[in-house]
């Protein structure tokens, strides 16, 4: 959708310089922070918002997906499409998230029924349709769940990869895990699905690993000041309360700082490296290794090192807060 020149001031571009906004496709599984990650989208007008993918993970795929309409029409944005994804993962089963995003995958919190329906496509067609549709380099995918829906795209689709312009994934731990000791939910989820889209040659990748997004925390003073800045800020409280994944500075919205990552890129600092994931343990199932060193100079995957908490906390805040785009 256009942006106004009100809008793009409010964001803090002169209307001379503000640029196209990036074309989006948000493949999740809803799950709190994803909701968060949602309204954090809608709220930007540097997205367009072509449509949201769900996959099975924090809780099953009928649940990923009435959250998915109902958060999009909660926010006053049921135009945008949503295509139900896989049931499960290439090869593994796996557990939900139940016991970190509650037994309705959204904290608890009742939404209103959507009036819109699931897409009839299956979301690796709708991923497939939408990038047919667009040239080059021209659409960014989000992937903030188990990455069943981007590995089967990639292996059906490989002539799409070029008209990806950035995968940007919440996954992977440089460090120890949330789901075992060694592993990150998202890629102990579907293990094989991360090592295909990870070894992917000629797809720019920004990955968020755990080590990164377990900092990206709200505390209860953000979480206030979410509550009292809108309608939309308030359902993101309640659901935040309900929010099991807690570290001494707050709660980890792990997938807003993937979304946050695209509105604004000067927010995290990436180095390229290569990971591996491991898929041949139980005992160290989806354990995933990073190579830094100088053979990974030249990697596609660039790895978030660092990012400003203040500044990431101050975004969500103010597009919580703001106007819905496209309203
Ligand atoms: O490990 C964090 C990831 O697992 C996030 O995507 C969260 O939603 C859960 O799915
Ligand atoms: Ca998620």
């Amino acid at each position: 959708m256009p942006n106004t020149e009100e809008q793009t001031r409010q964001v803090g571009l002169s209307p001379a310089t503000a640029v196209k906004p990036t074309r989006l496709i948000i493949d999740c599984d809803p799950g709190i922070d994803d909701a968060v990650s949602i309204a954090l989208a809608v709220g930007s007008p540097e997205l367009e918002i072509l449509g949201i993918t769900t996959v099975a993970g924090n809780v099953g795929i009928q649940e990923t997906t009435t959250n998915a309409l109902g958060l999009l029409a909660a926010f006053g944005r049921d135009e945008i499409p949503v295509a139900a994804g896989a049931h499960r993962g290439l090869v593994r089963t796996k557990a939900d998230h139940r016991f970190v995003h509650g037994e309705n995958g959204i904290g608890g919190v009742d939404l209103a029924p959507a009036r819109r329906t699931v897409n009839s496509e299956h979301a690796v067609d709708f991923l497939s349709n939408i990038l047919s549709r667009h040239g080059p380099r021209s659409v960014t995918i989000a992937a903030i769940g188990p990455l069943t829906n981007i590995a089967m795209l990639l292996a059906l689709r490989p002539e799409l990869i070029d008209n990806i312009e950035e995968l940007v994934i919440m996954g992977a731990t440089a460090g120890g895990g949330n789901i075992t000791p060694v592993a990150e939910y998202n890629t102990w989820a579907d293990p094989e699905a991360a090592q295909r889209v990870f070894t992917t040659v000629g797809l720019k990748i920004r990955l968020l690993e755990l080590q990164i997004t377990r900092r990206a925390t709200v505390d209860q003073g953000v979480v206030a000041t979410m509550r009292a800045e809108s309608p939309r800020g308030d359902l993101l409280a309640d659901m935040i309360d309900g929010y099991e994944d807690r570290t001494p500075d707050g709660q980890p919205l792990h997938d807003a700082l993937a979304i946050a990552a695209i509105v604004d890129p000067t927010l995290i600092e990436t180095r390229p490296a290569s990971v591996e994931v491991n898929t041949h343990s139980d005992s160290q199932r989806a354990e995933t290794v990073f190579d830094f060193g100088p053979a990974a100079a030249n990697s596609n995957l660039q790895v978030a090192v660092e990012f400003d908490l203040k500044r990431f906390r101050e975004l969500l805040i103010a597009r919580v807060a703001g106007p819905v785009q496209g309203e």
